[in-house]
């Protein structure tokens, strides 16, 4: 079986990304720029101020690197508040009652993940002490797809990236874990994407998964 999983936090573990999108959606009103859910699938697992980029591809205007820092910091606020608000009841039980099973089997399990807010809502949902590893947004220098964050996580499990499961609910994030060696499982938009080895319908659905390995 798989012997550590490294799972993605927005959109797999609980459902920031819809914070996210509120987050961008009020900072784009904010400058007049069209802005929509599927530009937002594009910003999925990648960095803020790349997100950023995304955005302002469609302003007429031309900002420099100050003010960006500025919208970032905006939008950053605006999702600060969001998350303020949540609490252990925003982890579902079925995802709860899953990371536990696969802790039973035997399983590491670490968070990788592109923001620099993860710990902070790992606080908030009460995991903030339950994973083997956790590297966020702070700590890596190429945000998905390049493999760092998951390459860094699999190091700190001890682990090499063939014995690891990378959970994922963003195209970037299962091509960072094929580019790294990992095998990927895909959750919500990524289910569909082909380089997914696995594709979740249902979170529990790991446990099969993980125990089938050989
Ligand atoms: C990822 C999200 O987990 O974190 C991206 O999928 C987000 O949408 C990125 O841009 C960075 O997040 P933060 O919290 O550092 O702004
Ligand atoms: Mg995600």
């Amino acid at each position: 079986q798989y012997q550590g999983i490294i799972f993605d936090l927005d959109g797999v573990i609980c459902h920031t990304d819809a914070y996210h999108y509120l987050a961008w959606k009020k900072l784009a009103d904010h400058l007049g720029i069209y802005f929509d859910k599927q530009i937002n699938n594009r910003l999925r697992g990648i960095s803020r101020m790349e997100s950023l980029d995304i955005i302002l591809e469609n302003s007429k205007n031309v900002y420099t690197d100050a003010e960006k820092y500025e919208f970032a910091k905006e939008k950053n606020e605006y999702y600060r508040q969001l998350l303020m608000q949540m609490s252990p009841v925003d982890l579902s039980a079925d995802v709860k009652n899953t990371l536990d099973v696969l802790r039973k089997i035997g399983c590491k399990l670490a968070i990788g993940s592109s923001s620099k807010n993860a710990k902070y809502i790992l606080e908030r949902i009460g995991l903030g002490y339950y994973f083997d590893a956790v590297v966020d947004g702070n700590e890596i220098q190429h945000s998905k797809p390049d493999p760092e964050v998951f390459l860094l996580a699999a190091q700190r499990l001890g682990l090499v990236p063939s014995t690891c499961l990378v959970v994922e609910d963003a195209e970037a994030g299962i091509d960072a874990a094929v580019r790294g060696g990992f095998d990927a499982a895909g959750l919500g938009d990524a289910r569909v994407y082909s380089l997914a080895k696995y594709q979740l319908i249902q979170f529990d659905e790991l446990v099969g998964i993980v125990s089938r390995k050989q």
